[in-house]
């Protein structure tokens, strides 16, 4: 690879990441890229590093530009692992550079690096450093993704460098929205961002919400959106804000996945006549099985559809351990304005769906109370009670969609 110019002297100098499937526990199939820009002015800035691993390539970029040596700046918009692990590489080839970042970011800084012997200055929201001919301003965006996070705005070049906000996991030869839309689709792009907000932002959207309004109060117009991972916005930034906006809202679509897992097929042989129910009450339906499918295409279907259905066997009179395994991934990323119901066959005691709901209703969540059960196997007659008891939620989704 080499340096991409954004706009005159504004350059992308990251590194694509082809091969990860696996970023700490969250499947990314499409890969992913930990994008840092450089900016050449008469104070020459970079904005972010890379995972460590990626360190040569991006300082092969940044030397396809010019001398690392002559950086004199170095904006560091977040501390996480991969983006910030780097930073000692630079700042060995860079020694005189000052680091931009904020309170909380220092402090986590000192965690990973002596910073004993870096120049740093802290920042907040509203300061503006000059580099030349054009000016950084610096929005602090706690939690989105972590406490330290903040984004850089380029004034003059209406560039927002947004770290991991709107960003997506995915590799890919081109860097812009308009080259991907057009070998790949728009459809593949709004899911990847689907995807990455429900799985890494979704416990923050009234931050998200508050952030974007900022971004208005301020009155910062952007021609172009830089995050950390994947694709850049130059065609349409407002596309993304606005799929933002939407989702931090509490918008979903009038669907239903059924996510569940079975151990003698019982509880998945209730899923079919249910999905039909679903399917019959004219609301869309996706079945999930959750030993078939990794946790964060669970966790993105469940966040797109207003409804969720889960099906759990009782196992040792508890929900069966990828159920409860998804259902505590799922608290952790504090779900709002979904409506809940669970299924599932059991051999004597029962308990898998009571535990079910005990988990939504610690959530917090709608529920559709009080679940079907069904004693070892599903009869002619028990398919039957799981269709009504599909439709009956269906409608249920619906009334409760209406409210939003
Ligand atoms: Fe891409 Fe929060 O790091």
């Amino acid at each position: 690879m080499k340096a991409i110019a954004l706009k005159s002297d504004i350059y992308w100098v990251g590194a694509i990441d082809w091969a990860v499937r696996d970023f700490h526990g969250y499947a990314t199939p499409r890969g992913t890229t930990y994008n840092n820009y450089l900016i050449i002015d008469d104070a020459i800035t970079l904005i972010d590093t890379v995972k460590y691993d990626f360190s040569d390539i991006t300082v092969k970029n940044i030397r396809s530009v010019v001398d690392p040596s002559k950086i004199r700046n170095v904006v560091i918009n977040h501390i996480e692992n991969d983006h910030a692990t780097s930073l000692d590489k630079i700042m060995e080839l860079a020694p005189g550079a000052t680091i931009y970042i904020t309170e909380k970011g220092r402090k986590g800084l000192e965690r990973f690096f002596d910073i004993s012997k870096w120049n740093m200055k802290v920042v907040k929201t509203g300061d503006t450093v000059s580099i030349g001919k054009r000016t950084l301003l610096f929005l602090e965006t706690p939690m989105v993704h972590w406490p330290d996070s903040m984004m850089t705005y380029i004034k003059e070049e209406k560039i927002l460098m947004s770290q991991d906000g709107f960003g997506q996991h995915i590799a890919s030869a081109v860097r812009f929205d308009d080259e991907f839309v057009s070998c790949e689709s728009m459809a593949e792009l709004e899911d990847a961002v689907v995807d990455y907000y429900a799985n890494i932002l979704m416990p923050f959207g009234p931050l998200i919400k508050a952030k974007i309004a900022d971004i208005d109060k301020l009155g910062l117009e952007v021609e172009m959106i830089a995050p950390d991972h994947g694709i850049i916005w130059r065609a349409n930034p407002r596309k993304v804000l606005q799929m933002y906006l939407d989702m931090s809202s509490g918008r979903a679509n009038l669907s239903v996945p059924i996510i569940y897992d079975t151990m003698w097929h019982s509880t998945e042989k209730m899923s079919l006549p249910i999905m039909q129910g679903i399917k019959d009450e004219g609301v869309e339906c996706k079945v999930i099985k959750l030993r078939a499918t990794p946790m964060s295409v669970a966790i993105k279907e469940f966040w797109k559809a207003r409804g969720c259905l889960v099906g759990t066997p009782t196992l040792n009179n508890i929900m069966y351990p990828t159920v409860a395994e998804f259902l505590t991934h799922l608290r952790g990323l504090r779900p709002k304005n979904r409506i809940m119901g669970a299924f599932g066959s059991y051999g004597w005691g029962g308990g898998a769906v009571k535990e079910a709901y005990e988990e939504f209703k610690r959530m917090g969540l709608e529920t559709f109370d009080p679940g079907l059960q069904i004693l070892y196997r599903p009869s002619l007659e028990d398919e039957v009670k799981c269709y009504d008891f599909g439709r009956e939620f269906a409608r249920k989704v619906r009334e409760y969609d209406a409210k939003f």
